[in-house]
């Protein structure tokens, strides 16, 4: 059920608590082992947190992608499965909720956000193309690299800032946009990519009034606008809270203008709507018949695209659940809450609070640490070592090397701590937030890392790193003396 209103709750005390606007009723058991277990487990695992294993992790911060939590709406949706390989009456019902959520006419089911990146990179970059964008993503660089493209990054002045209170770090350039296509000619560029609150500078939305003028600079020179979806629900949140002219419209409402905007809209499910899976929309038929054919090439047959069907009929009910803004505004809420303490007790934290997660910046965080031994993974695990929480690498381990073999140093180092929908309680996030804290008290004590094992692709999965000194048994021992046996 849409739900219009405002879903922040006054507390008589002043205080700005979230409230839970859910319960609980379905539990999963934590570990929070000893510290000196966790340190064999960051050990075994190359100093990776992606080689963890959740037997060992407490808070898994790693990623809320799959691993937001589902309604019982969702669940009990996966019951009337109706099992077919062509034709099925789930993906019926995922098409009316594409049209209500999206207002959008055609749609190719897709079996998670980066197999949609394969097909449009397949079928619209052609060699020497260039593809501007407000961000890179991981995979949605290298699915277009791998085509023959060359991504530029044409974000505001404002956006790699760490402190600051611009509502929308997520725009686009207007000028930067303007002089690529000037310099490379409107033919050279595949398409315009816009990506919803920006993954990896923090989360951070962009505004419908930054939607209408790139809009107006691709219409002027014919180029496709693609728009990365994955965190749309969150992005059309921040719009209703912090762009005036759609105070009173419904989540909807800002979708439906959103997506008007754009050509092409990808997502990966996995974020959207708290299931596997992903899709492709565009209300235009030429380019639709375009993407097609690739769909049971890759995915599966066009109603099913990978997907089970159980997941199509969670998707389509969680797709209509993002309209509710009491679901969406769950995790922004959480994490608005974590960064505003931490920024309170000094800690560097990326502001305004954005979407996905809590963003550190480890490259102030850990200042003594050179930016080639990595600050961001040093931090990240660490902090796994002395509380067990999981979070997430982003920084120059998520980059690449150059043709030299030299380290291609990323713009931020950021440590990621992501709040994953309605999956953890508040003192939860204040447990988080105060080993978070003691870690900042005692930063000194962290070292570097260097790679002893390095994958040539996304070697942020699979790579295994060492400490560049013995500084986790420091961190340990200091841990054991403030906190005596406590876990
Ligand atoms: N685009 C964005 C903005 C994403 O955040 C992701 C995934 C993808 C595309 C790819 O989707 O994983 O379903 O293939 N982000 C996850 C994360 C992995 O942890 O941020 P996918």
């Amino acid at each position: 059920m849409e739900n219009n209103k405002s879903q922040c709750v006054k507390f008589y005390s002043g205080q700005e608590i979230p409230l839970e606007l859910h319960k609980v009723r379905i539990v999963q058991k934590l570990n929070l082992i000893p510290i000196e277990e966790r340190l064999k487990a960051i050990v075994e695992g190359g100093f990776n947190t992606f080689l963890l294993t959740t037997k060992t992790v407490f808070l898994d911060m790693l990623t809320d992608s799959g691993t937001n939590a589902m309604s019982d709406n969702q669940v009990s949706s996966m019951l009337r499965a109706d099992d077919a390989y062509a034709g099925s009456q789930s993906y019926m019902r995922l098409e009316e909720a594409i049209m209500e959520t999206f207002n959008c006419k055609y749609f190719l089911p897709v079996h998670q956000g980066r197999a949609a990146e394969n097909i449009i990179s397949q079928t619209f970059i052609k060699q020497g193309d260039v593809v501007p964008m407000n961000y890179h993503f991981t995979t949605t660089k290298a699915h277009i690299e791998i085509n023959g493209g060359t991504i530029f990054e044409i974000y505001t002045d404002e956006a790699l800032k760490v402190k600051s209170s611009h509502p929308f770090k997520g725009n686009l350039d207007i000028g930067k946009l303007k002089d690529i296509i000037k310099r490379y000619g409107a033919d050279k560029v595949a398409y315009i990519r816009l990506e919803a609150s920006t993954n990896l500078i923090g989360g951070q939305p962009f505004s419908i009034a930054n939607m209408r003028e790139v809009r107006k600079v691709a219409t002027e020179h014919g180029i496709m606008i693609v728009l990365d979806a994955s965190l749309i629900g969150e992005n059309a949140y921040f719009i209703k809270q912090r762009e005036a002219e759609f105070k009173n419209k419904s989540i909807k409402e800002v979708l439906h203008e959103m997506l008007s905007l754009v050509d092409v809209t990808y997502f990966s499910s996995r974020k959207v709507s708290s299931t596997r899976g992903g899709g492709i929309c565009t209300n235009n038929e030429e380019i639709h018949k375009k993407m097609r054919d690739l769909v049971p090439l890759y995915e599966g047959f066009y109603t099913y695209g990978g997907m089970s069907i159980r997941e199509v009929e969670a998707m389509a009910i969680g797709l209509i659940e993002t309209l509710d803004e009491s679901v969406i505004s769950q995790s922004p809420s959480f994490i608005k809450y974590m960064v505003n303490e931490l920024d309170k007790l000094g800690v560097p934290v990326v502001t305004p609070a954005g979407g996905l997660g809590v963003h550190i910046d480890a490259g102030q965080f850990l200042s003594h640490v050179p930016q080639k031994e990595y600050p961001a993974g040093a931090l990240a695990a660490a902090y796994f070592l002395i509380s067990g929480v999981r979070g997430m690498e982003r920084g120059t381990i998520s980059s690449v090397r150059d043709a030299n073999g030299n380290d291609v140093l990323a713009d931020v180092e950021l440590l990621r701590l992501a709040m994953p929908r309605r999956v953890f309680t508040l003192s939860q996030v204040m447990y988080a937030t105060d080993r978070l804290n003691w870690l900042y008290r005692n930063r000194e004590l962290v070292g570097g890392l260097k790679f002893y094992e390095e994958p040539p692709v996304l070697r942020f999965f699979g790579g295994k790193l060492e400490p560049t000194s013995p500084w986790p048994a420091k961190l340990v021992a200091k841990f054991r003396a403030d906190f005596g046996d406590s876990l």
